[in-house]
């Protein structure tokens, strides 16, 4: 839960999140249809999560999908589900061979029944996490996670503390991301992580998530490293 991480200036972050946007932008300025643009963002992704673990990040959690783009056109959700199958069925085992644990949070009864089930295999398959942990938020929402937790505790029935409601949270025993990026221009969190964000550091760029490189993300970490987080302390 919400252990101030790196609280010192020039510190690299351990958990860093990141809203991938901007992969539908991407595609139409090409004239590409937006599955295109996914499939761009996810060579990208894969080496930006490369990158980042071989900078010292710990923790990287990704959003893929949240609960509300299940909205979208089913051929651009088939696109999405067909990457999925793809990243899951090609990469399980690498993870484990790196050391890379690999953990998904959201609602995965959303998602195609074959897709949930490789989920789980592949989650499975994962190693003990001493190179790092990647997380891949999917079919998540932060308010239908809260309400999640909520219900899980009221079941309980007694008052929690802040640390055993976040016990209870889709991203249990996860510190808070300590820098969260969000690329394609817009500056806003989309229901991601609303309740472990109290705290992290925010920062937007405009370029779109196929085009952010690994330079990019170098700036993002150096921005982090000049923020002085007080945590609602003076110093
Ligand atoms: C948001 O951009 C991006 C998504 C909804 C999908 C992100 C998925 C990937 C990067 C690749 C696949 C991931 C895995 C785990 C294999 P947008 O489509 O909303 O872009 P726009 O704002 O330009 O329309």
């Amino acid at each position: 839960m919400g252990s101030p991480n790196g609280a010192e200036r020039g510190k690299i972050p351990v958990h860093v999140a990141v809203i991938m946007d901007g992969n539908g932008r991407w595609a139409k300025k090409r004239l590409m249809p937006r599955s295109a643009g996914h499939r761009a963002g996810m060579k990208r992704m894969l080496r930006l999560a490369e990158h980042a673990f071989a900078s010292g990040v710990r923790i990287l959690t990704l959003y893929a999908l949240s609960a509300e783009n299940f909205n979208r056109p089913r051929e651009e959700l088939q696109g999405l589900f067909s990457l999925f199958r793809e990243y899951f069925s090609q990469n399980a085992d690498k993870l484990a061979e790196k050391g890379i644990a690999l953990r998904v949070i959201g609602d995965l009864s959303l998602l195609p029944e074959d897709i949930a089930r490789l989920i789980a295999e592949s989650q499975r398959k994962a190693a003990d996490g001493r190179a790092g942990t990647l997380v891949f938020a999917i079919g998540y929402g932060a308010r239908q996670e809260i309400l999640r937790a909520v219900n899980r505790a009221v079941t309980g029935g007694k008052p929690l503390t802040e640390g055993e409601f976040s016990a209870l949270l889709d991203t249990a025993g996860l510190p808070d991301p300590d820098l969260l990026i969000r690329t394609g221009k817009e500056c806003r969190l989309s229901n991601f992580l609303l309740f472990q964000c109290a705290y992290t550091e925010l920062y937007f760029s405009d370029k779109l998530f196929p085009d952010f490189s690994e330079r990019d993300f170098e700036s993002a970490l150096n921005a982090y490293k000049s923020r002085e987080r007080r945590f609602g302390r003076t110093e």
